[in-house]
């Protein structure tokens, strides 16, 4: 499959006062036409980080070296009035709180239809019945009452499905969504699936960053694991659930909860000072020498590759 946007050798630090966050470091990841792509890991392993890299929205505060290509541009180094043209319309980002992504003093009709308002010469009309058939499609209903209302009045997972409404309206290549089903009880959860891969038949191509690993098997056709914001595996639903390669994918799927929540030994933070060698030796059961040399990605075959020495 051909790629639809090449991040390579992407670094986002951010210099503190006494320290440097290293939020992602050093990631080589090639998004490829119509897959959907899951991006898992703890907190703070850089999966926002990154997704808000392919949308050029990286925070001015940044320090960012490497690059994101996209259509032959570079989105680290186009101008804001470039991205303006890109963002919504070519690539969606569907935002990880839908009760504060959306405005409150905006009927959410309007501004479901807002990215195509912005972007097209389309009549109010056409806008609106657009608009409708997406609310419907997305089973936010009755679609003419929720279109004239306010997000105050949604339940959590209408505002969800509300969200995917407005990302795919303009009918964006790619969607980004950042933790689509934070918050959400296990029935809207299931909505919010059947929604995504409804999104996924229709052809865009999806790049999901969840905590929420059932989700991820549920949808991906690739999982990329990040760990102190370098891809520390990349492997396939099928395989990476049953045989996770990296002692800390394995350690990460034993701690759900249907696992026996088993949790991982030490914490993040204990890591972040480790700047060299293989990130996740403080914690790992398997820490040998040579974990201080920096393991490369080693190919395990078409698509799956894992960071470790153990696979050398
Ligand atoms: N604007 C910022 N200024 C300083 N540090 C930041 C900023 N944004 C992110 N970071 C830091 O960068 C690291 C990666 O953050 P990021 O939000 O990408 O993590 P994450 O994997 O998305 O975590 P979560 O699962 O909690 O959303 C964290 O240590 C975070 O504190
Ligand atoms: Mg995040």
């Amino acid at each position: 499959m051909p790629s639809i946007i090449d991040i390579s050798q992407l670094s986002v630090h951010f210099p503190l006062d006494t320290t440097t966050v290293r939020a992602v470091d050093g990631v080589d990841l090639s998004v490829e036409e119509h897959e959907t792509l899951a991006i898992i890991g703890e907190s703070g392993s850089g999966k926002s980080v990154l997704g808000l890299a392919m949308l050029g929205m990286l925070p001015p505060t940044s320090t960012v070296s490497g690059k994101v290509i996209y259509e032959g541009s570079d989105l680290i180094s186009l101008s804001e009035k470039e991205l303006e043209g890109i963002r919504g319309i070519r690539i969606a980002w569907i935002p990880q709180n839908p009760a504060n992504a959306l405005n409150p003093t905006m009927r959410v009709g309007d501004q479901i239809g807002e990215p195509i308002t912005r972007h097209s010469e389309w009549t109010k009309e056409r806008v609106h019945t657009k608009v409708l058939e997406l609310l419907l499609k997305f089973r936010v209903l009755p679609p003419e009452e929720r279109s004239a209302s306010y997000p105050h009045s949604f339940s959590g997972g209408m505002l969800q499905r509300s969200l995917v409404a407005m990302g795919v309206s303009a009918r964006p290549e790619l969607i980004i969504a950042d933790e689509p089903t934070k918050g959400i009880d296990v029935i809207n959860k299931e909505s919010v699936a059947s929604v995504f891969k409804e999104v996924r038949n229709q052809g865009h191509t999806l790049v999901i960053i969840t905590h929420d690993l059932a989700f991820a098997k549920d949808l991906a056709d690739r999982i990329i694991v990040m760990y102190n914001g370098r891809i520390i595996e990349i492997g396939e639903p099928e395989v990476f659930f049953s045989h996770p390669r990296h002692p800390y994918s394995t350690m990460l799927l034993r701690s759900l909860p249907e696992k026996g929540l088993h949790p991982i030994p030490g914490r993040t933070e204990e890591s972040m000072g480790c700047t060299s060698g293989c990130r996740f030796r403080l914690r790992c059961p398997d820490a040998r020498d040579r974990c201080a040399d920096e393991p490369p990605l080693i190919s395990c075959g078409d698509r799956t590759a894992v960071r470790c020495w153990n696979y050398d």
